[in-house]
C-alpha cells in the first residue's frame, strides 16, 4: 500500500503529528515504531498520548510496557529489552492485546513475530538535531483509512 512520509523539523512538530494521528485510532489500533536510538519514538507516542489526553507518557524501556487509562485505553510498549518475542508472551501480551486498546510499540524488530498482519508501521529516519523523516506504511484497510484521515487533516505531507 502506498505510504505517507512527512519531513518534522521538531519535536514540538512531532508532537503535533501525533496529536493529530491520536484522533484517529480506534480501539484495536496497533502501531509499530521503528527506527534507531534517538529517533523520536517516544517523543512521537508522546503526542499520540496528548492527543488521547494523557500528559504521562515515558519511555517504558525498563518495565517494557507503561499502561494509560486514557479511552481507548493505551499500551506503549519498549522490545529494546526483549530478546525474543515468548518474553512478551511471559509478560501478557495476549491480556493486553485482547483488551482492544491502543498499542504502540518501539523496537517492533526484536519482536518479528509477536507483530500482526494488519497495522500501522511508522519508520522515522534521522537523530540529533536534525529534521526527522516520518514514513507510514499500512497494512490493512483500516490502517489505509487512517492515512487518508491524515492526508486530509495533516496535509503537509511529501512523496519519495
Ligand atoms: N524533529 C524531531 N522530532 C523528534 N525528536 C527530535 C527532533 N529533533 C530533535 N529531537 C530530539 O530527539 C530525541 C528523541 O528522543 P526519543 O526518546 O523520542 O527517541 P526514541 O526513538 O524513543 O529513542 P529510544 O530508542 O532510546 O527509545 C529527543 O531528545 C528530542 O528532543
Ligand atoms: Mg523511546
Amino acid at each position: 500500500m502506498e505510504p505517507l512520509s512527512y519531513i518534522i523539523p521538531s519535536e514540538a512538530e512531532m508532537l503535533s503529528l501525533g496529536r493529530c494521528l491520536a484522533l484517529h485510532l480506534t480501539p484495536g489500533t496497533f502501531i509499530a515504531l521503528f527506527g534507531d536510538l534517538g529517533a523520536g519514538k517516544t517523543a512521537l507516542s508522546r503526542g499520540i498520548g496528548e492527543g488521547l489526553g494523557t500528559y504521562d507518557i515515558s519511555s517504558p524501556t525498563f518495565t517494557i510496557v507503561h499502561e494509560h487509562n486514557t479511552s481507548p485505553l493505551l499500551f506503549h510498549f519498549d522490545a529494546y529489552r526483549l530478546d525474543t518475542s515468548d518474553e512478551l508472551y511471559d509478560i501478557g501480551f495476549d491480556d493486553y492485546i485482547s483488551q482492544n486498546g491502543i498499542i504502540l510499540m518501539e523496537w517492533p524488530e526484536r519482536v518479528p513475530d509477536a507483530l500482526p498482519k494488519q497495522r500501522l508501521d511508522i519508520t522515522i529516519r534521522g537523530s540529533g538535531m536534525q529534521e526527522r523523516i516520518v514514513t507510514f506504511t499500512p497494512y490493512g484497510e483500516s490502517y489505509q483509512s487512517i492515512l487518508d484521515h491524515m492526508r486530509r487533516d495533516f496535509p503537509c505531507a511529501y512523496s519519495e
